[in-house]
Formats: C-alpha cells, sequence, structure tokens
C-alpha cells in the first residue's frame, strides 16, 4: 500500500470506482468470449466499379437456399434499392447480404435489429429471422443525397 493518508470515504470511492472498472472489464470480456459480440472483422470487399458485372451483385435478389432460409443480395445505390420489394414466409431466415456501387447509404428495416452501414468497397452482412407476419419497410438512414429521403424498400412477411 503507499504511504498517502487517504480519507475513509476517498478510499471507499476509490475501491468503488476501481472495482466497476473491473465489473465492466469482465462483462466486455464475457460478451466477446461467450457472446460472440465482436467488432466486425475479416468484410468481404468488392470493387465498387465492378459490383454490376460481379456475382451475386449482378443479378441482386431474393434466393431460397434451404428450408426457411433465403439469402437476399441487395444493391443500394441513389436512390433505390434492388431487389426494391421481398417476400418470405414468417419464420424465414435471411442473410442479407448489400453493397453500393456509388456512395455510403443505410439498410435499416425498423422494428427489428437490422440496421447496416452499407460502405462502397464493402459487402455489408447481417442476419435476421422474421418471425412474426407483416410488412416491413427499408430505409436508408445515411444522407447520400438529393433523393435520400425517397430511398426504401419494403419486405412483406407472409
Ligand atoms: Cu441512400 Cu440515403
Amino acid at each position: 500500500m503507499l504511504n498517502i493518508h487517504l480519507p475513509r470515504y476517498e478510499r471507499i470511492w476509490l475501491w468503488i470506482g476501481g472495482a466497476s472498472l473491473v465489473l465492466f472489464l469482465i462483462i466486455l470480456a464475457l460478451l466477446a468470449l461467450l457472446g460472440d459480440l465482436n467488432p466486425p472483422g475479416n468484410m468481404r470487399m468488392i470493387a465498387p466499379e465492378a459490383v454490376r458485372t460481379t456475382p451475386p451483385f449482378d443479378k441482386p435478389g431474393l434466393k431460397q437456399i434451404g428450408p426457411n432460409e433465403y439469402r437476399a443480395t441487395v444493391v443500394a445505390q441513389m436512390f433505390t434499392f434492388q431487389p426494391a420489394s421481398m417476400t418470405v414466409p414468417a419464420g424465414s431466415t435471411v442473410h442479407f447480404e448489400v453493397t453500393s456501387p456509388d456512395v455510403v447509404h443505410g439498410f435499416e428495416i425498423p422494428g427489428t435489429n437490422v440496421n447496416m452501414m452499407v460502405i462502397p468497397g464493402h459487402i455489408t452482412e447481417f442476419t435476421y429471422t422474421f418471425r412474426k407476419k407483416g410488412d416491413h419497410l427499408i430505409v436508408c438512414n445515411e444522407y447520400c443525397g438529393s433523393g435520400h429521403q425517397v430511398m426504401m424498400g419494403s419486405i412483406t412477411v407472409q
């Protein structure tokens, strides 16, 4: 121990501060190791000017890849999503892969935790299971130019 005189309350608060720091670091480590919550790594890359000619983005669309499992290949560009609308049965797991040939866009489905930043040069991926029937809007939530506010799509769960 340091030979500094600290008032009792100061020592108590130092211990509380130190203990909460350790606690937060432990929570962070547990989330990363057990919850698999990590920053994205090894992202798939694509040259923005080659999006239109590189599979699978040369043919954007929804493909069934298993029972109740789909891959949605989406091109986000000023000021549309391709495909603009998709339909899946309730209970479907959809693997989204999205890229942009022009500027940064957003890909958000309000009411779900699907919320991606679509960066030219990168292929952004996210998987979501649509359990309930209903219509979902897909919105661009990154300002991308004069038509930003009309940039939207839809996904119908039936
Ligand atoms: Cu695309 Cu805003």
